[in-house]
């Protein structure tokens, strides 16, 4: 099977393009990142593509047919089957959506369907919800909607500010997105009827409470 042509489009730091490229080094890999495209010319995340010797290219987003536009050559010419977007802060256009459906992911730091869009972190602890997490999805015209490809879950700690808790959850993320891709790359993912279908994937049996049952707290 040869490796499934990546590419991935970013806007800044960039820590999920590195754990998307660490993953495909791993020699068990059949996914390669061939292009980057950053909205951002002065994007840190851009270092690790050059790092890895992977062609990038910056195409500011200031109109979303003109993204569009300048995108679908390098897409072709890098002969690309899968957009990863890895903390890409734009909107795309949703004719240009359309033409990847089923072909493009992206990531979302909350259990989709809950807190969509921005400082979702800041709308979990808002909400006060006891368990926050992570989704990879694959990307529909609206925003942070689309088949859930996987979830991971962490818990939110009485003490946490939003930079704690997307610390933590930027832990998970740096190994949920890698696997999402692994398993897309071995063609185990398909879209049925909007909801996605693993081949030979479990799930855990274990449920997790927050908070815990502590015997130390119990009342005398
Ligand atoms: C991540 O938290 C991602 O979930 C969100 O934006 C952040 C991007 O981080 N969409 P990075 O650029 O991959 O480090």
């Amino acid at each position: 099977m040869t490796p499934l042509r990546v590419s991935v489009f970013i806007s800044g730091r960039g820590s999920n393009l590195q754990a998307l490229i660490g993953a495909c080094a791993a020699e068990a890999c059949r996914a390669e990142v061939v292009l980057v495209i950053s909205s951002h010319a002065e994007a840190p995340g851009l270092d690790f593509a050059a790092a890895a010797g992977i062609h990038a290219a910056v195409i500011p987003h200031r109109d979303q047919r003109a993204f569009a536009a300048a995108a679908e050559p390098l897409l072709l010419e890098h002969k690309v089957e899968l957009i990863c977007l890895a903390g890409f802060m734009r909107v795309l256009d949703s004719s240009f959506v359309e033409a990847w459906r089923d072909r493009m992911v992206n990531i979302h730091p909350s259990l989709l369907p809950a807190f969509r869009g921005l400082h979702a972190q800041r709308q979990a602890l808002a909400a006060g919800v006891r368990f926050a997490g992570y989704t990879v999805h694959f990307v529909r015209p609206e925003l942070d909607c689309g088949p859930i490809i996987g979830q991971a879950v962490v818990p939110v700690r009485a003490d946490d500010d939003e930079a704690a808790l997307a610390a933590r959850i930027l832990a998970v993320e740096h190994r949920l997105y890698p696997l999402a891709l692994r398993l897309i790359a071995e063609r185990r993912v398909r879209v049925v009827s909007e909801r996605v279908e693993i081949v030979s994937a479990t799930a855990p049996v274990v449920a997790t409470l927050n908070p815990q049952d502590c015997p130390g707290d119990a009342l005398a």
